[in-house]
This record gives structure tokens, C-alpha cells and sequence, in this order.
């Protein structure tokens, strides 16, 4: 979604403003724009439609003078399409007022409607525009520009991030977020704002969060925060925990590539620090031991790839801490009147923790009275600043649209919840606890294990099925959420038909998809664990043999009975059945990305998707 930069210091503005939008390319859009207050006290904006070289195209053919005060932008089309015209920045005030904007003004139109009646003319189809003449003329009645957006905000419905600069106001910006990103970077004697930290992580990982409903002030080294109603308010001071060389695909040849050899860091560092004495103890949960004892049923809240790790979670939540647990899509959760109660734990998952519809879903929980707890991968993000609490993973900077580093960071974290809550509500025998700590300590060698094994077969087999028009995957219990979480990573990337089943499901209809020649991949469960679930599937392998498919079987080191009847397996280390799930993954993040490469596709920026959906 849209991304925001701004700054005011000593130096040039320009090129913090670019390379601040460049680090947020990732987040997807289709224009871009900076508007300077150059020297001279003017105003300056230039802006296009398509990538930022288009930008820095119309700013070597026409450049801005040099100007210490600066807004950036890049736009996610919502309202209006990708053209010059609708990108931001949106003038007002003769020219002399300059507004950029994530999210969707869901009003616009009334005040639209409003302005024009008043003689103002609108040059953009765009929402944003409105919120600029709004400003204007708050503006040009009190002269202040802080107070401006005092008199607009609450006039604007939906979800914003604005922020403006004014030619009356060189060395100050400022902003107003309301259900949208917003944080402050604090450098010396300069001070930066962003959509995410990735925008001014380069200069410096000091940030402050800017909170709901709050209007941030920025002068070079100088930050004043106040409410919607003008009350001072002391901003939460974090420290990034990741370095812009972090946020580089640091010689890979795509940050999806780059990200998928991080999955056993990310294992590790989620782990690290919460495994104390063999026991696992997650700081960030204490406070709630008491709640905890006394929850009768958990919601997880999720979309996408985080909303499969949820369903990994289910089965380790209610086999460790034997809390009924129900996973639900945060958009279908919102609207349906669900059921909560105080004694309902409501736990949202989010890489980003901007998801819009994974916040307002939150929201719609902690106003039915649950506890929410976060877990998510952005410091400063809005989602674990709408939670009563938050356990972070530690993935790092996760930049290609497709996730992977965060989604095996997210499972375990979930499994660290499970551990806790089942620790601390006694229905975890020492003995399970036990093992459960081993083995998450172990996955991370065993992650590393497959990516040194069978990451090159997994590609070559990508390679050799460029040509694949549909893909199958099949899994039975904790496998099952595998075979979602590997049909959306396919689809996403490559623009294949793919489609993930409960292996179980397959003879109540799936099985008439199968035809000679249907790509079919299976997670086999080990058959060290439940040898009956493991003979099932073999079962359901030969039931589609017979009838064409070509089998790619994900089966455990020494697992020879998928060896008569799958056409190529791809192997993975030893682990207790519900670990299994963290390594099953790894190669279908493998296969996906190495068949989208093979396709010539742009494997860290699909079509039509953005890493972060802050809009609903
Ligand atoms: C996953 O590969 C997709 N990019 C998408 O499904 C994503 O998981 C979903 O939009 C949720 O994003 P979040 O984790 O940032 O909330």
C-alpha cells in the first residue's frame, strides 16, 4: 500500500525522500511523488504515475532546488486511477499547501460535494485532494497549520495517514494518523517521518510511535505529538531492531530468495531469549498469567499466509494449553457478529501489523470486550499498538509481498503462546514440555538442513513444471494448513491455478480434478507419529496414482513407503508431528519461488498485490 516519507533537517530533502520512498517500493504501488520547499521559500512538487524511475526521471528534466523540508510518496491506486494528475502530492491553497495520504477517506464524496459548492475545483479523482482543500481552508482561518488538522481530522471518516507542508512553514511538516501507519524517525538535528521505519532506517533506528488519532509536528530535531483534541501526548520511544543492510536483498537475486534463507534465522531469533532454564517463558506474557488462567476459548484473527500459521497454531494451542480455538479470516470475523467475551483471548497474526482488515477486526474484538494479543513482525506498527499485548517475531525486515521468514516466525510464536499458556494453566506434562523446547531449538538446523539439501532439486524441479497450468496440494492434520500455505504461495508468484485440500476431502470431490498428468504435491505425515494418519495418506497418493497424477511427495529422511507410488520426494529432517509443519513448508516456498523465476516472473513484486494491505 501507499507509502509516506518526510523530512526536515539541514540537508537536501530530495534524495532522503527517494531513497525513503525506494526502501518502500516493497510495499507495492503505481505512482509516485515529493513535494520540497526549496530555499527560495517555494513550493516544488513533482510526480508520476508508474515506478520511482519515472520520478527521478522528471527530476533530472526538471529539477527542484535544493530544500531542507520534504514530503514523499508512493500510490496504491484506491480512488482514481494510476495517472500524474491522481499521484500524490495534492496541492491546495494556490499551489502553496502540499498533502500526501495512505488509506481511503471513506466520506470523501459528501465533503467533495461540500468543497465544489464553495467554488473549489478539483484537478483529481482522488480522496486525498479533498483532504487537501479541507486543510486549505482550515488554514487560511487560523494561519496555523497544526491547528488546521485539528479542524479537519475529525471531519474525515475511514482510515489516514496525511501528512503537509505549507511554503509559509519551511522546516516544519506535519502529519495526523487515524487507522493508518505513521512513525517518527529521530536523527540529529533532523527528523524524518514514515509509513514504516524502512523509510529512514538508513539515517537512523531511534523512532517514536505515533499513536490513533494523533497529530505529529515535525521541525529539524524538534517532535511535538498531541491528541485530536490538542493534549500533549508523550510519544513510545522504540529502537529498530534491523539496519537498512538488512533491508538490502544483500546479493540475492530477489528479496523472496533472500528472505526464504532466513527462514532458520528467523526460527531462531522468534525462539531466542524465550527458552529460560529449558523452560519456555515469553516475557511479553507474564503480565497476562493470571487471564490466561482464566480463558475459556481462543479467536485467532488473520488473512492470507498469516491466517494459515494460525491454523498451524490451532492444533498446538489445543493439544499444549487445551483451549478450544477457533481461526478465522478477520474480514468474515468483522461483520458477522461473532461471539466474544471477556474470557475470550483474541490473538490477531500480522507480518505487517497494518492489515487493515486484520485491524479493524481487532478492534471489532477488543470492543466486545476481549483481550487481544498481537503477534507480528513491525515494531511500531499499528495492529500491536491497538493490542493489549504484543509478542513480536523476529524475522527482520520481510520485503517480497510473498511471505515465507515471517509465516515459520509466526508458527512459532504461536507455539511459544501454546508453551506458555499450557505452562502456566498446568495441562502441559513436564515431559511434552520438554520435548516441545527441543525441538524448537532444533529447527532452525533442520530448516538449514533442507535448504542445504534439497533447495537445488526443489528448483530444478520447478524448472523442468514451468510449464504447468495447475498445481495440487494435499495434507491431513497440521499438513493441511502446509497445503494452503503452499497453493497461495504458487498462485501469488507464478499466476498458476493452485489449490490446497484436506487429503481427507479428496473422495468428496477434489478427486475429480485428477486427470493423467496433474502435478499433485503431498505432505506426508511421519509415520513415527500416528502410523494411521500416515497409512491414510499413502492411501490417498494411490487413489490419485491411479488415476494420472504426478505425485511430488514432502515425506521425513528413511519414509520408504511413499517410494512406490510418488514420482519425486522431496525430503525433510526428522520431528515431532507437530514441527513437522515448519519444515513441510520450506520446500513448496522453494518450489513456488523457483517456478515464478523460471516463468521470467518479478518474484518480489507480484501483479496486482502489495506486501501490505492497508486498505479493506
Ligand atoms: C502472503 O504471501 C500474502 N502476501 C498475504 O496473504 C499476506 O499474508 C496477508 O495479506 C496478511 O499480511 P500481514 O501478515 O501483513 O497481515
Amino acid at each position: 500500500m501507499c507509502g509516506i516519507v518526510g523530512y526536515v533537517g539541514p540537508r537536501d530533502s530530495q534524495d532522503i525522500l527517494v531513497s525513503g520512498l525506494a526502501r518502500l517500493e516493497y510495499r507495492g504501488y503505481d505512482s509516485a511523488g515529493i513535494a520540497v520547499i526549496d530555499d527560495g521559500g517555494s513550493l516544488a512538487v513533482r510526480k508520476r504515475s508508474g515506478k520511482l524511475a519515472r520520478l527521478r526521471e522528471a527530476l533530472e528534466t526538471d529539477p527542484i532546488g535544493r530544500g531542507t523540508t520534504g514530503i514523499g510518496h508512493t500510490r496504491w491506486a484506491t480512488h482514481g486511477g494510476p495517472t500524474d494528475q491522481n499521484a500524490h502530492p495534492h496541492l491546495a491553497d494556490d499551489d502553496r499547501l502540499a498533502v500526501i495520504h495512505n488509506g481511503i477517506i471513506e466520506n470523501f464524496a459528501s465533503l467533495r460535494s461540500e468543497l465544489v459548492g464553495e467554488g473549489i475545483t478539483f484537478v483529481s479523482d482522488t480522496d486525498t485532494e479533498v483532504a487537501a482543500h479541507l486543510l486549505a481552508r482550515a488554514y487560511r482561518e487560523s494561519g496555523d497549520l497544526v491547528a488546521a488538522f485539528r479542524a479537519v481530522v475529525d471531519r474525515l471518516e475511514g482510515a489516514f495517514t496525511l501528512l503537509a507542508a505549507h511554503e509559509d512553514h519551511p522546516g516544519l511538516v506535519v502529519g495526523a494518523r487515524r487507522n493508518s501507519p505513521l512513525v517518527i524517525g529521530l536523527g540529529e538535528g533532523e527528523t524524518f517521518l514514515g509509513s514504516d521505519v524502512a523509510a529512514f532506517v538508513e539515517h537512523t533506528r531511534r523512532a517514536l510511535a505515533v499513536g490513533q488519532d494523533e497529530i505529529v509536528a515535525i521541525r529539524p530535531g524538534v517532535v511535538e505529538v498531541t491528541d485530536f483534541a490538542g493534549n500533549a501526548v508523550e510519544p513510545q520511544p522504540f529502537e529498530v531492531s534491523w539496519d537498512a543492510a538488512a533491508a538490502d536483498k544483500g546479493g540475492w537475486s530477489s528479496f523472496m530468495a533472500k528472505e526464504v534463507s532466513e527462514e532458520p534465522e528467523a526460527v531462531a531469533n522468534t525462539v531466542r531469549g524465550r527458552i529460560q532454564d529449558g523452560e519456555i517463558r515469553v516475557p511479553e506474557l507474564e503480565g497476562l498469567d493470571d487471564f490466561f488462567r482464566g480463558i475459556d476459548r481462543v479467536v485467532v484473527l488473520a488473512c492470507g499466509t498469516a491466517y494459515y500459521s494460525g491454523l498451524v497454531g490451532k492444533y498446538a494451542l489445543e493439544k499444549w494449553a487445551r483451549i478450544p480455538v477457533d481461526v478465522e479470516l478477520a474480514h468474515e470475523f468483522r461483520y458477522r457478529e461473532p461471539i466474544v467475551s471477556e474470557s475470550t483471548l483474541v490473538v490477531s497474526i500480522s507480518q505487517s501489523g497494518e492489515t487493515m482488515d486484520t485491524l479493524m477486526a481487532v478492534k471489532e474484538a477488543a470492543r466486545l470486550g476481549a483481550k487481544t494479543l498481537s503477534i507480528c513482525n513491525t515494531q511500531g506498527s499499528t495492529i500491536p499498538r491497538e493490542s493489549d499485548a504484543v509478542v513480536y517475531t523476529h524475522a527482520g525486515p520481510e520485503v517480497a509481498v510473498a511471505s515465507t521468514k515471517a509465516f515459520v516466525a509466526q508458527i512459532t510464536a504461536l507455539y511459544l503462546l501454546a508453551l506458555h499458556v499450557g505452562r502456566v494453566r498446568r495441562s502441559l506434562p513436564d515431559e511434552v514440555s520438554a520435548d516441545a523446547t527441543e525441538q524448537l531449538a532444533a529447527l532452525p538446523e533442520k530448516i538449514q538442513w533442507i535448504l542445504d539439501n534439497e533447495q537445488e532439486r526443489t528448483e530444478q524441479l520447478a524448472h523442468w513444471m514451468a510449464d504447468t497450468r495447475s498445481v495440487l496440494f494435499l495434507g491431513r492434520h497440521v499438513g493441511y494448513p502446509i497445503a494452503l500455505e503452499g497453493a497461495l504461495k504458487l498462485k501469488e508468484i507464478s499466476y498458476i491455478h493452485a489449490e490446497g485440500f484436506a487429503a481427507g476431502e479428496l473422495k468428496h470431490g477434489p478427486i475429480a480434478l485428477i486427470e493423467p498428468g496433474q502435478p499433485v504435491f503431498v505432505v506426508v505425515p511421519s509415520p513415527r507419529g500416528s502410523i494411521t494418519m500416515h497409512q491414510k495418506v499413502i492411501s490417498n497418493i494411490e487413489e490419485i496414482r491411479a488415476r494420472g497424477a504426478r505425485i511430488i511427495a514432502i515425506a521425513e529422511q528413511g519414509d520408504s513407503a511413499v517410494l512406490p507410488s510418488a514420482d519425486e520426494v522431496l525430503r525433510i529432517p526428522l520431528a515431532s508431528p507437530l514441527f513437522e509443519p515448519l519444515l513441510a513448508v520450506v520446500p513448496l516456498h522453494i518450489f513456488a519461488m523457483g517456478l515464478a523465476t523460471a516463468k521470467g516472473l518479478d518474484v518480489d513484486q507480484p501483479r496486482n498485490l502489495a506486501k501490505s494491505v492497508t486498505v479493506e
